[in-house]
């Protein structure tokens, strides 16, 4: 068996998904801009470099002239900007695969919605916006407040929810580059992810993630400390609506082989409501989540059903894990820590990674990526005492620069 996986170098997660090919025994030829590392190396067959990743006509024309009289099998991506390439080259190749046309309905916020609500789900009531006119009068529709968002974006960017015409007048200038957007009404609730691994469209694992607090308010806020928890017991009566809600997505939207990762809400009426959802696995630690919940390894599995089409890890859930990323005070270096000596006296054998920047690193940029200044990784069994040991970590732990 051999794939076409691009990107293997960059998010820096793409790096597992390229040893799980390699390790259920595929041969890999990596597509990426920049040359991959040694260790990399070892899980590739043969690699290309573009000049732009991100130019898909450009890429595509490169693959398939690089390709010229080799034989492959799949071509593959699992991060959110490529997964169209991907489509596109596995239907000009003629390989097996999600469609671009199955593709688009998990890339496009609008026809995502459509095909999610024509299955008799809810869905935050939308409207597809290309220009200033039809944002004003798709709020008029919607009314406030509303949430305007590129129309296929990815990690909050360009997302706003504005609750008066003044602030939708304020905002409406910072999205001038967007394209095309999306109207949205706006939902109140707790937000929850819905991931899985499927195969045939069928999910063989899932799990369920609650975001503390939204990810809109993690990726805006500065002071905030995002936590995100997976929950282990998921026949929650609680949780089993938005379940049913991801299950009946996948169907309405004709999930192939590999991982979803979806987002959805919970209503204080109780009534869950569609998110988004796409057709690759969560980024942002939601893989590395996963695998602590259940001590299993979705970055191996994911290879073998995007290739087998066969999923061998358990599925039983053995706890609550909860990442807790930090954001340290002031600019430059990391130049001073309190709370982390106390926090491992109390939790220390639940804590099971701690990737926080230590003095003399300089900081990393919250709003590009989650990871922030680094994270802690706490597990327990119990709910309540993750939720208490992850508060902790979000409250009493600081990181400083200057
Ligand atoms: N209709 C909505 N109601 C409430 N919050 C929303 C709505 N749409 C988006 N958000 C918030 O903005 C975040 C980013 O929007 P999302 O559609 O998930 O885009 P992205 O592809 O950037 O993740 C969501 O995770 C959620 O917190
Ligand atoms: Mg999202």
């Amino acid at each position: 068996m051999r794939v076409v996986f691009l990107s293997p170098r960059y998010p820096p997660d793409m790096r597992q998904f390229t040893r799980g090919l390699a390790e259920v025994g595929v041969e890999v030829l990596g597509v990426g801009d920049g040359s991959p590392d040694g260790e990399l190396r070892r899980y590739l067959s043969g690699y290309l470099e573009v000049p732009r990743l991100l130019d898909e006509d450009d890429v595509i024309a490169r693959v398939h002239h690089w390709l010229r009289g080799h034989e492959i099998d799949h071509v593959l991506a699992a991060w959110e900007p490529l997964m169209m390439t991907a489509a596109r080259l596995t239907e000009r190749l003629g390989l097996p695969g999600m469609s671009v046309d199955t593709v688009l309905g998990f890339r496009d916020k609008q026809l995502m919605k459509e095909r999610v609500a024509a299955a008799g789900l809810r869905v935050p009531r939308a409207q597809r916006v290309s220009s200033v006119a039809d944002v004003w009068r798709a709020v008029e529709a919607i009314g406030f407040p509303a949430i305007i968002k590129p129309i296929s974006g990815a990690g909050s960017a360009d997302t706003y929810k504005v609750t008066s015409r003044e602030e939708l007048a304020q905002i409406l200038p910072q999205m001038r580059h967007v394209e095309q957007a999306i109207c949205e009404e706006f939902i109140a609730g707790d937000e929850y992810t819905y991931d899985t691994v499927c195969v045939g469209g069928v999910p063989v694992y899932e799990s369920v993630t609650q975001y503390l607090p939204n990810a809109l308010e993690m990726r805006s806020q500065e002071w905030v400390s995002p936590i995100m928890m997976s929950v282990r017991d998921l026949t929650q009566p609680h949780l089993l609506p938005g379940i049913e809600l991801g299950r009946g997505a996948l169907r309405a939207l004709g999930m192939g082989d590999g991982m979803a990762h979806m987002e959805w809400f919970r209503m204080p009426n109780g009534e869950c409501v569609f998110g988004e959802i796409a057709c690759r696995p969560g980024g942002a630690g939601v893989v590395d989540l996963m695998n602590y919940t259940g001590d299993i390894d979705l970055f191996r599995e994911w290879g073998r059903v995007v290739t087998q089409q066969r999923f061998a890890a358990p599925t039983a859930r053995k706890y609550n894990v909860a990442m807790v990323f930090k954001r340290a005070q002031g600019q430059g270096r990391i130049s001073a820590m309190t709370g982390l000596s106390e926090f491992y006296d109390r939790y220390r054998p639940h804590i099971v990674e701690d990737t926080l920047l230590r003095p003399g690193s300089p900081r990393r940029d919250w709003k590009a990526t989650l990871l922030s200044d680094g994270y802690l990784v706490v597990r327990h069994p119990d709910w309540g005492t993750t939720r208490e040991m992850a508060l902790a970590a979000a409250t009493d732990v600081h990181l400083y620069a200057s």
